[in-house]
């Protein structure tokens, strides 16, 4: 049998408190409407259908081509949100599974087991459930003689129902053609006058068929309502990227202080230290150690490169380069192999070519520096004329000076060099030493002068 999905985001989220929609929260990295359309690529699906409403716009323009948006306006229940979702499939005659955007830690196993024991029982639906030891607020699965009979709201149900400790995750797996003809019969007469897709349930067994229900491990059920869940989820979906990261020879020193986004990538081999963070596209090379504290966002970390207390955004660190403490790459900082950049150093939009230096307190932007050259400490690419940025090319082995400012657009020759304290601001050709300071001036026998003059003074 074929398999469809549909994935509801229509909902409010009101107890977020926040503005934007809920589904487009993030957790590790991926936005839970994310989440979600990577647990039904689990089941291989012919077509998804994702069903928006509140801040529809937003959540449609964040899905993939591949899939069909369907708005739900207004929201009259989840019932009501699957029917809206059958609508964005081209087909119904397979097997629908559906989904919430707000449940991300549901394991792609369990996802799979439920399929199989739909299939394996011939059911017309098959609930996910979970148990839990504070059932309030959830739908409660009502059993009798162990067959599954109905799903009761919390608000609907008796006394003896609130007892019940299955809850229904809210997601199932149904025969797509029964889901429609049951959905056309459910009504919204409720505490709540929704259209309840549990209803389905009641309706299905009624004709006689069969309802199965698939018992997952408790966390896989929370769902996300509250920016605690969101911790709470995020947390433990960190923790299995930790954990599938250490199986497969990566190095963490204390894996509760490694936050390593799901769309980041690192190799065997790794050392990763407290408090580094690996957002976004970040990869990181074997043998490279990166940490502590180091904020990587969509970098390139070579292989037995080092970077420590330091900043990345859209940078590429080359093999065995060095970066930090205290460096901060912005986008473009572009270091090959060997490079090194130190304590308190900018670099945005510059390539540091193979095994130069740029070792203390300088600012490189819209630079090209050569190969084997070193730049000293608190030299200062002057790029910006309050108008337009210019380009300062620096070429192989040269020798920049301590405090060298050099004012774009300039060009350094190969084996240059530029005295210290230079205002450089014409090209300085290969193997010349540029100098762009005054000469010095000594006042003999100052300060006998000075101590002279204070005394005239005080008589
Ligand atoms: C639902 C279930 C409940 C289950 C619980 C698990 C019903 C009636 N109840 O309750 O049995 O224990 O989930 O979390 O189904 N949505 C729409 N359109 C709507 C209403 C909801 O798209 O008109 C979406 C929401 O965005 C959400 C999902 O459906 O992703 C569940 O809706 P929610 O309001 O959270 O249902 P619960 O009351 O929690
Ligand atoms: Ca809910």
């Amino acid at each position: 049998m074929r398999n469809s999905v549909i994935i509801l985001a229509a909902g409010k989220g009101t107890r977020m408190h926040t503005e934007g929609a809920k589904a487009l929260h993030t957790a590790a990295g991926r936005s839970l409407l994310d989440w979600s359309l990577h647990i039904a690529n689990a089941v291989d699906p012919v077509e998804i259908s994702v069903v928006v409403g509140h801040r529809g716009e937003q959540v449609s323009a964040s899905c993939p081509e591949a899939v069909s948006v369907v708005t739900q306006e207004p929201q009259l229940g989840t019932g009501h949100a699957v029917q809206v979702g059958l609508t964005g499939l081209s087909a119904i005659d397979t097997t629908v599974v559906v989904l919430p955007a707000d449940m991300p830690l549901i394991s792609h196993e369990s996802i799979r087991a439920l399929i199989a024991v739909h299939a394996a029982e011939n059911a017309a639906a098959t609930i996910m459930t979970v148990e839990l030891a504070d059932p309030s607020g959830y739908g409660r699965i009502v059993r009798i003689d162990g067959e599954v009979t109905g799903i009761v709201e919390e608000r609907d149900a008796t006394d003896d129902q609130r007892q019940i400790v299955e809850v229904n995750t809210s997601v199932y797996v149904f025969d797509g053609l029964l889901l429609q003809a049951a959905l056309a019969r459910v009504t919204n007469d409720n505490v709540q006058s929704e259209y309840y897709l549990t209803d389905v349930v009641e309706i299905l067994v009624s004709d006689r068929h069969t309802v199965a229900a698939v018992t997952v491990p408790t966390h896989e059920g929370i769902g996300v309502n509250t920016h605690a869940q969101l911790a709470e989820v995020s947390s433990i979906l960190r923790g299995r990227i930790n954990m599938d990261l250490l199986e497969s020879g990566v190095s963490m020193l204390d894996p509760m202080r490694v936050y390593i986004d799901a769309g980041a990538t690192v190799a065997p081999g790794a050392t990763l230290l407290p408090d580094t963070y690996l957002l976004g596209t970040t990869s990181v090379a074997s043998g490279a150690r990166v940490g502590p504290d180091v904020e990587a966002t969509d970098s390139v970390i070579g292989a037995d490169a080092t970077v420590k207390y330091s900043v990345l955004d859209r940078a590429t660190v080359g093999p065995r380069a060095n970066v930090g403490p205290y460096s901060h790459l912005r986008p473009g900082a572009d270091l090959r192999e060997g490079a090194k950049v130190g304590s308190y150093v900018e670099v945005k939009a510059s390539i540091v070519g193979k095994n130069s230096k740029v070792p203390h307190l300088s600012y490189i932007g819209d630079a090209e520096i050569g190969e084997d050259s070193n730049i000293g400490a608190a030299t200062v690419t002057v790029n910006y004329d309050g108008y337009k940025k210019h380009k300062t090319k620096i070429g192989d082995r040269a020798r920049v000076g301590s405090d060298t400012m050099l004012i774009a657009p300039v060009t350094i020759g190969d084996d240059a060099y530029t005295g210290a304290g230079s205002v450089i601001t014409h090209d300085v050709p290969d193997g010349a030493l540029g100098l762009g300071r005054s000469d010095q001036r000594n006042v003999e026998g100052y300060a006998e002068k000075r101590r002279r003059r204070a005394e005239e003074e005080a008589d």
